[in-house]
């Protein structure tokens, strides 16, 4: 079968794609394994995605990897997938680097065991220089998280007279989110069929074209990105306009409408 790369449009691809990779578990439950061994798979997907998002050129990819909420799951599986973090992190660290991929991390990081931090954190310095895909893992990350340590930043520097209050505008807030330095993602993907975002991301993906897909995680690889990357080239995104209003603006701009 043909590959959909070639019905892509390289000049109108998402800046900013973020997933949600969801499935590892039920995928692992029909092949009568242990959730364990669908998180192992699951970083094949990972690897196929990144690769993906890189030869197209995408500028940033976030991969929600580990929620504030996944620390109640079971320890078992928690310490199996803090391991399998380090295991793949000191693997592909190299790839990264061939792949000119800068890896960055968002989330409450000071949750995550010494050792897992201290890979994480050396990677994360041997790829700054890099200048090609960002790569951003969401690890022990929550949107309500992030919203409450913005919150009290601010609070903080309200009280020592650095921000005054009656200037807080949205780009004020934004510089407190962990996603200060990240433009919003336009295109969110979740994997498994599940339809909810699970405290992800609730402030950037304001404008996000949403994408579901019944494909579980572990089975997902770069023809999905495709797929999810023509869906959204196929949507009007109107943010608040009409649909002739932006016809229009494309006509002054000399487009085609
Ligand atoms: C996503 O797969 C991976 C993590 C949340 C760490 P799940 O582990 O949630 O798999 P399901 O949803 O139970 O199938
Ligand atoms: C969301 O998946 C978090 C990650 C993919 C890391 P979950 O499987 O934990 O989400 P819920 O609990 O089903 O909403
Ligand atoms: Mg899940």
């Amino acid at each position: 079968m043909k590959s959909l790369k070639s019905k892509i449009d390289p000049a109108h691809l998402p800046n900013h794609i973020a997933i949600i990779m969801d499935g590892n578990g039920r995928w692992a439950k029909v092949k009568g394994q242990d959730r364990l061994f669908g998180h192992y798979h699951g970083v094949e997907s990972v690897r196929d995605v990144v690769e993906g998002c890189a030869e197209l050129g995408i500028g940033y990819l976030t991969l929600y990897a580990f929620s504030t909420e996944n620390w109640d799951r079971p320890p078992g599986e928690v310490s199996g997938l803090m391991e399998l973090l380090v295991q793949t992190i000191r693997k592909e660290v190299l790839t990264l680097n061939k792949n000119n991929i800068r890896l960055q991390v968002i989330g409450n990081i000071s949750m995550l065991p010494d050792n897992t931090l201290a890979v994480l954190e050396e990677a994360i310095l041997e790829t700054a220089g890099n200048t090609g895909l960002n790569l951003i893992m969401a690890l022990s990350y929550s949107s309500r998280w992030e919203m409450g340590e913005a919150a009290r930043q601010l609070g903080r520097d309200v009280k020592a007279g650095k921000l005054d209050p009656e200037t807080i505008k949205e780009e004020t807030f934004e510089k407190y989110l962990c996603t200060r330095n990240y433009p919003d993602p336009e295109l969110m993907i979740r994997t498994s069929g599940e339809c909810r975002i699970s405290n992800f991301l609730l402030y950037q993906l304001a404008y996000a074209e949403l994408f579901f897909t019944p494909v579980l995680w572990p089975d997902f690889r770069k023809e999905n990105l495709y797929e999810a990357i023509l869906d959204f080239q196929s949507r009007e995104r109107r943010f608040g306009k009409t649909s002739e209003q932006l016809s229009s603006e494309s006509l002054d701009k000399g487009g085609n409408a």
